[in-house]
């Protein structure tokens, strides 16, 4: 058995393409970098007495397991699906399973975007939707993860 100490990170956990931020269409996601935006969520955490532990990947069934290892090593996640947000259903599944909130997050507004943007598989099953900020999306989803850890749903 592994021993805790202090309290769980908030996972962020990125999805397909996020690994090429800055270099894709910058018009729409901004000129940085994830590794800017895991360092400016680091910050925040650490403001707010929290960790995150930062994590990308292409491959939807990773991200289904870092849900599934989330249920008892974070407190919360902040998921960032990319396209995967649009087509999941196993994320949908994922999600639904645990019982610590879930904050899908969005550079964009995807509901500002393409009509297939504006379906999103996971919405009904995270805690809440923040979208539309560039990178401080991620600053807000990390802050709405610390309030929910901190005051558990009624
Ligand atoms: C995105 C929006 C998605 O529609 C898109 O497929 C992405 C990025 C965002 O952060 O704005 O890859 O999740």
């Amino acid at each position: 058995m592994t021993s805790q100490t202090g309290p769980r990170p908030i996972f962020v956990l990125n999805g397909p393409n996020l690994n090429a931020l800055g270099v894709r269409e910058p018009a729409i996601y901004g000129s940085h970098t994830l590794a800017d935006i895991e360092a400016r969520c680091v910050e925040r955490a650490k403001a707010l007495g929290m960790t995150v532990d930062f994590r990308q990947t292409n491959s939807e069934g990773q991200l289904v397991d870092w849900l599934h290892e989330a249920r008892d090593k974070a407190c919360a996640v902040v998921l960032n699906a990319g396209a995967y947000t649009h087509t999941s259903i196993a994320l949908h599944d994922a999600i639904k399973s645990l019982d610590i909130p879930v904050i899908e997050t969005h550079l964009s507004n995807p509901a500002s975007r393409e009509s297939f943007r504006h379906v999103s598989t996971i919405s009904g099953v995270a805690k809440g939707v923040i979208s539309g900020f560039g990178p401080v999306s991620y600053i807000l989803a990390v802050e709405a993860a610390a309030h929910c850890a901190a005051v558990p749903a009624p």
